[in-house]
């Protein structure tokens, strides 16, 4: 449970646990399989299993398995919930992922008597694996589960086999763990695409869809790599490949502070990490210079001699990351003088992108799971691309899959609407702009420096906007009944714009949209209506041909009875008169705009959705991680 709740945030439709009995006294056929499920957050399911327990119903066990859900196929029932249980309830399975071949094979169960309780893709594969582990003409695999003998361990060894008979026949995406009461000291666990790690401790072992399900228990942790199986008892790991072959596991390090993420008395953690930008800005930029005052990025891997060769490079990434690689775009262009397309990762494929060896590939992504990207670049490497990840996780499937990584700095993320890892993945962006302009010889050291030394005075500018949050949180408590907000921005500016329209969408439950504030006069400016609510990012007066442009905006939606609320710089008055309400930021260079004006819109969505009485970090149909397709 403690597990399943540090997994929560990726998905909290309905969850479940199934807990194996330890077997009979007389050391009989296993005792007992008891499985608990609840539709909703995980206090339900928390406590229907202490109502169990109180009636005695929880077994002693050795072994359990659990899981959190965000729906794909089938809705938030019970029923659909998972673990789902083969029909003698003695086998019980749970799965991230999505089954492409799911419909052919329930048909064919079907055929053969299976019955089918749920809608779900999931429930096919526990009726195979059901199958397989009863089948005579099973295949043979023996190999070390420590711990299981007799009997136990003839049966551990069939689910293994089963196990590795049902991911041949499977198609699509998946994370299993399966267990039955016939082997209570054993989980058997495979992957395609979607994550999954194993946590090796002492005298007990532990599975999870990323490290954090278990770094309160252990920092070690062995990778599966795609189409393996894994074999776990209290005192083995056996890591196979799909012929089941025994492999050599590769361990690495999971000690990091996610497993200790606490709000610190934050209301909420979405408050919490707001107020830690300052913080994943500075962690994020530190130390990158080398003895020579040269930028140097440990974890980018790539020759030199490739950077310098690549003719172009495409952002790959989703939601409020595939907004940092918009914003991205316009400095990296700048400085490197290379052409930059940002694509939506789900998008990205299906385009049938131009990409060759000379194509710098970087996917931007918080958790390093989410599957649209994890396609886009094995999509890219396919094509010969070389590819940078931008990642808040270590050790996940995206920084494993690249051929470089740039760490954010930004700490644990658990809400799920995105802010410090937003500002943390620009800043990161905006290194590795500086280090391409440097290798490629656009900009010289000292150039580079001076980018760097604007760039580590953004944490403080961000704390001075976070120490003047008070005019924000009035405006937003005054909104709690508006029905849509328009959100504007040009240049660097339009990405904040997107990226404030996404906070207000995914925390408000509010329809938003954010436009180019050029692309206004072009149709949307028939949505101003007497009393809409706008809410403009202006440029810097420093750059007045994106400026004063703006203003002008500004004057046309209040003409149509617009109520304006403006982000602009300390002291640019030329807004004041068409503006009811203005958030101010410091000034800044504009390239460096983004880190600073999306912070008052950070803050406005986080309090009106407060204010609405929403769930702040846990918004309705949402997931931290989206890792199906
Ligand atoms: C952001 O507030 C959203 N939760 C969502 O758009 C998120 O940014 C997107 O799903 C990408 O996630 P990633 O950064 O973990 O890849």
């Amino acid at each position: 449970m403690d597990g399943l709740s540090r997994l929560e945030y990726r998905g909290y439709d309905s969850a479940g646990i199934a807990i194996t009995g330890v077997e009979d006294s007389d050391g009989g056929p296993a005792g007992s399989l008891t499985v608990v499920k609840a539709v909703g957050k995980l206090t339900n399911l928390r406590a229907a299993l202490a109502e169990l327990e109180a009636a005695g119903g929880v077994p002693d066990s050795r072994s359990a398995i659990g899981h959190t859900r965000w729906a794909t196929h089938g809705h938030p029932t019970v029923e659909n919930a998972h673990p789902h249980v083969s029909m003698d309830g003695r086998l019980a399975l749970v799965h991230n992922g999505i089954i492409e071949n799911a419909d052919a094979l329930r048909t064919q169960l079907r055929a053969e008597g299976y019955e089918f309780t749920s809608e779900t893709d999931t429930e096919v594969v526990v009726h195979l694996l059901d199958r397989a582990f009863h089948d005579p003409d099973l295949i043979s695999w023996e190999g070390p589960l420590d711990g299981l003998e007799g009997g136990e361990l003839a049966r551990g060894w069939a689910l293994v086999a089963a196990m590795i008979t049902v991911v041949a026949r499977l198609e699509g995406t998946f994370t299993l763990l399966a267990l039955s009461q016939e082997v209570p000291g054993l989980i058997v666990a495979a992957r395609r695409s979607s994550p999954l790690v194993v946590g090796r401790g002492e005298g007990e072992n532990f599975l999870g869809s990323d490290a954090m399900a278990f770094a309160a228990h252990t920092t070690d942790a062995i990778e599966v790599g795609q189409d393996q199986i894994v074999a776990v008892t209290a005192d083995s790991v056996t890591i196979m490949d799909r012929e089941g072959s025994v492999l050599e596991p590769h361990h690495f390090n999971v000690d990091f502070a996610r497993d200790r993420a606490t709000k610190d008395g934050w209301p909420t953690f979405m408050e919490k990490e707001i107020h830690e930008q300052p913080r994943a800005i500075a962690d994020t930029i530190a130390d990158r210079l080398d003895s020579e005052g040269r930028l140097a990025l440990d974890e980018v891997r790539i020759p030199e001699s490739l950077l310098r060769g690549a003719d172009k490079m495409i952002i790959v990434a989703c939601g409020t990351a595939a907004y940092a690689g918009l914003v991205a775009r316009y400095a990296i262009e700048h400085w490197c003088r290379i052409p930059v397309e940002v694509e939506l990762a789900h998008e990205f494929r299906y385009r049938d992108p131009v990409v060759t060896e000379k194509t710098l590939v970087v996917a931007i992504s918080q958790s390093g799971e989410t599957m649209d990207t994890i396609m886009a670049i094995r999509h890219a490497r396919e094509q010969g691309a070389k590819v940078i990840a931008i990642v808040n996780t270590p050790g996940s499937t995206i920084s494993r899959e690249s051929d470089a990584v740039l760490l954010t700095h930004a700490g644990p993320e658990i809400a799920v609407a995105s802010t410090k890892a937003f500002t943390a993945q620009i800043a990161a962006t905006y290194i590795l702009g500086l280090y391409l302009a440097q290798v490629r010889g656009n900009k010289y050291v000292d150039e580079v420096q001076d980018y760097l030394e604007k760039l580590e005075k953004i944490p403080e500018k961000v704390q001075w906007v976070l120490d003047r949050a008070e005019t924000v949180r009035q405006t937003a408590r005054t909104m709690t009944d508006v029905d849509s907000v328009i959100y504007l921005g040009r240049h660097v500016g339009y990405p904040v714009a997107l990226e404030g329209a996404l906070k207000l969408k995914e925390l408000c439950y509010i329809h938003a949209e954010g436009f180019a504030a050029g692309e206004l006069k072009h149709g949307p400016i028939a949505l101003i209506d007497e009393g809409q609510p706008v809410i403009v990012v202006v440029p810097t007066p420093r750059r007045p041909e994106l400026h004063n442009k703006v203003v002008s905006n500004i004057q046309e939606v209040r003409a149509r009875g617009a109520r304006t609320i403006v982000v602009a710089e300390e002291g640019d008055t030329s807004v004041d008169e068409f503006a009811d309400v203005v958030f101010r930021v410091p000034a800044t260079p504009t390239l460096y705009m983004p880190l600073l004006s999306v912070i008052p819109l950070q803050l406005f969505a986080c309090e009106l959705a407060a204010a609405k009485g929403n769930d702040v970090d846990q918004p309705r149909n949402l997931a931290k991680s989206v890792t199906v397709e």
